[in-house]
């Protein structure tokens, strides 16, 4: 798992100019944590920028039961956010996608993050993620739920990050986390030729890369 967004760090600036820019509302966290990293980013934005919590909400889903608990003591402070646990959507990458995903990155891209790992951790961490949407199927994915929606902030498991994208393309503001990883590549190639989302900014040199997006049509 990438570690938590820190304090000032590349996405923590980059979900703070989002935040100042968009004025959002209804803002969809995926990817808790443990509530410290960007769930606190958001929170400094909000407060910052003095929007009114009466109306704004920050809806954040974790699918970890432990972490979600964590989060939602390290949260409780804030009634404006909300914890949810859950899966963000039922969609994953098929194991030929990610067996495909791993190749490219060795030929293409080996400087990438995900190089360093070797194929079996990256399948064990597959397989532990389809169990975790096999336990959820019954309950279904949280985010359709929330649609329409201002601002997303995609962080979820590595290999839902385009189930992710498909649930929340009401998003009038996208921002994605591990662009350059096997989690955010193909929502992060879609949106750069999508004519219909501008990019905002991008931090190509933090960790795996960040971006984000405004809808424009
Ligand atoms: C990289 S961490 C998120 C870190 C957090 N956004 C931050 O930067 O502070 C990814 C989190 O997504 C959770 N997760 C994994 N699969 C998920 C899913 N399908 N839906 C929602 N959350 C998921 C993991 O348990 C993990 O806590």
């Amino acid at each position: 798992m990438t570690p938590e967004v820190v304090k000032n760090d590349a996405c923590w600036n980059l979900i703070a100019k989002c935040v100042a820019e968009f004025k959002p509302q209804k803002i969809i966290e995926v990817g808790t944590g443990t509530g410290m990293g960007s769930t606190q980013a958001f929170i400094s934005a909000i407060i910052d920028n003095k929007l009114n919590v009466e109306v704004t909400t920050l809806n954040t889903i974790e699918a970890d039961y432990n972490r979600y608990k964590e989060a939602v003591s390290n949260l409780v402070d804030h009634e404006f956010v909300i914890p949810w646990h859950g899966v963000a959507s039922l969609g994953i990458m098929s194991e030929k996608e990610v067996h495909s995903f791993i190749d490219m990155v060795r030929m293409e891209r080996p400087n990438w993050n995900l190089a360093l790992y070797t194929e079996k951790q990256i399948m064990e961490w597959y397989k532990a993620d389809c169990e975790t949407i096999k336990e959820h199927g019954k309950i279904g994915g949280q985010l359709e739920a929330f649609d329409p929606m201002d601002m997303v902030f995609l962080d979820g498991s590595a290999f839902t990050g385009w189930s992710d994208f498909l649930a929340c393309k009401s998003a009038k503001c996208i921002i994605l986390d591990d662009i350059f990883d096997i989690k955010n590549w193909s929502v992060y190639c879609e949106l750069l030729t999508n004519s219909k989302y501008k990019l905002i900014a991008r931090y190509q040199e933090y960790r795996n890369g960040c971006a984000a997006f405004r809808r424009v049509a």
